[in-house]
């Protein structure tokens, strides 16, 4: 039998293809630190816990495709708190923030149109894209400039007659970099010009640091029809296995259409929704916890690393991740394995990402690495020491060749 060229295409995930090689390491006794997912350590609240417990109807029946009403208005109060008015009607319940992903490419796009996004990106949006038909136009960022946005001219050239919208994800993973409200405006003035969709996807809102307040696209003026919100509660509770999270929009068109895919897939989670519900009725003060431990760990990490030379990587501000370029090596797809492999220092390596996974251009990449500082604080330095030593084996020549400041 013949499987489709879609099932052919789809990629393999480039964080989880290295695990048949750290099962390997494990069975050799060697320890890992995994720095190559996004699966935090921090403890899921225990009110979402209990509330998914305390469940007692008879019959867990389906729900309603948008998500349960409780939990919208729960949201919308959240959003509140930002002083981003929202009603339940803006806001559709899904599977995770994939699901919301893989609603909007294909709400906004018919077969063969075009999506541009910054890149480096979230891998997965090629997943979603080969589901929905649609072309991922990349421009490049670069981690001398922190991977901020290109200027105008960049973004113009990516343009065709097939784009249909722009997707930007803020703070962003694999980078972590946080998007300046100039760059938003830009953005805002962009999608205006070429009538384009301006998707956020928005699921590390919570995580900026240095005093920094996350701006949502939703704040911008005059956009309310074009923009389009990617909101998921793995991530903001540290609920990744809850599977909640929504599409929202002002834009009644594209809420209608994003009820239809709903419909087609019934309806979310009904016990997750639960625990949600009461995640989103935690005070403020939950989130300054987790921010401060976040930070901390980026801290930690970021002046570990980069006080070996041959590393170059900007201070991210936003989320739990890193792109970190490596002098001396050409191949980092080849340096992850080689990690979990060949090297070990005291019984224990590090797990990584290689970052052209996260890149659409071939080749683009190739010398860096994307970090999750998913591990406390002491579990990252002791990684950052096994991974500086990692590279010094690797490369011996590589002591000569440095990045600079
Ligand atoms: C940028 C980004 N968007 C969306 C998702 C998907 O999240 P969810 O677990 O809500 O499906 C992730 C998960 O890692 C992510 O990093």
């Amino acid at each position: 039998m013949r499987i489709s060229r879609r099932a052919e295409a789809i990629q393999e995930s480039p964080i989880r293809k290295l695990a048949p090689l750290a099962a390997a390491a494990r069975a050799r006794g060697v320890r890992i630190y995994n720095l190559n997912i996004g699966q935090p350590d921090v403890a899921t609240p225990p009110e979402f816990l209990r509330a998914v417990c305390a469940f007692s109807d008879p019959v867990l029946a389906y729900g309603p495709s948008d998500g349960l009403p409780e939990l919208k208005a729960a949201m919308a109060e959240y959003f509140g708190r930002y002083e981003i008015p929202l009603r339940g009607e803006e806001i559709l319940i899904t599977n995770g923030g994939s699901e919301a992903i893989l609603f909007a490419f294909n709400v906004v796009a018919d077969d063969g149109e075009e999506i541009i996004i910054p890149e480096p990106f979230y891998t997965n949006y090629n997943g979603y894209a080969e589901m929905a038909n649609l072309k991922i136009v990349p421009v490049r960022t670069h981690a001398e400039e922190g991977f901020h946005l290109p200027p105008d001219e960049v973004l113009e050239a990516a343009v065709t007659p097939r784009t249909r919208a722009v997707l930007i994800c803020s703070p962003n993973n694999p980078t972590g970099t946080v998007l300046t409200w100039e760059e938003l405006e830009r953005l805002a003035a962009f999608a205006a010009r070429h009538d384009l969709f301006l998707i956020a996807d928005e699921v590390y809102k919570e995580f900026t640091y240095d005093g920094r307040r996350h701006r949502s696209v939703l704040e911008l003026a005059g956009l309310w029809d074009r923009v389009i919100v990617v909101d998921s509660v793995s991530k903001r509770f540290s609920a990744c296995g809850a599977r909640i999270g929504a599409v929202i929009s002002r834009n009644r068109e594209v809420m209608a259409a994003c009820l239809k895919f709903g419909q087609a897939r019934l309806c979310p989670p009904t016990l997750e929704q639960l625990g949600a519900i009461a995640a989103y009725r935690l005070p403020e003060s939950y989130f300054d916890g987790v921010r401060a431990e976040y930070e901390h760990r980026r801290d930690v990490l970021y002046e570990a690393l980069t006080a070996d030379p041959g590393i170059l990587l900007r201070k991210p501000r936003g989320a739990f991740y890193m792109i970190v370029k490596l002098a001396g090596v050409a191949d980092a797809d080849h340096f992850t394995r080689w990690l979990l492999s060949d090297f070990e220092l005291g019984g224990e390596t590090v797990m990584l990402a290689p970052a052209n996974g996260f890149y659409a251009t071939p080749g683009a990449g190739a010398d860096e690495v994307r970090i999750a500082y998913v591990l406390d604080a002491d579990k990252l330095r002791r990684a950052a020491e096994i991974l500086l030593a990692a590279l010094a084996r690797y490369q011996g020549e590589r002591s000569t060749i440095t990045y600079g400041a």
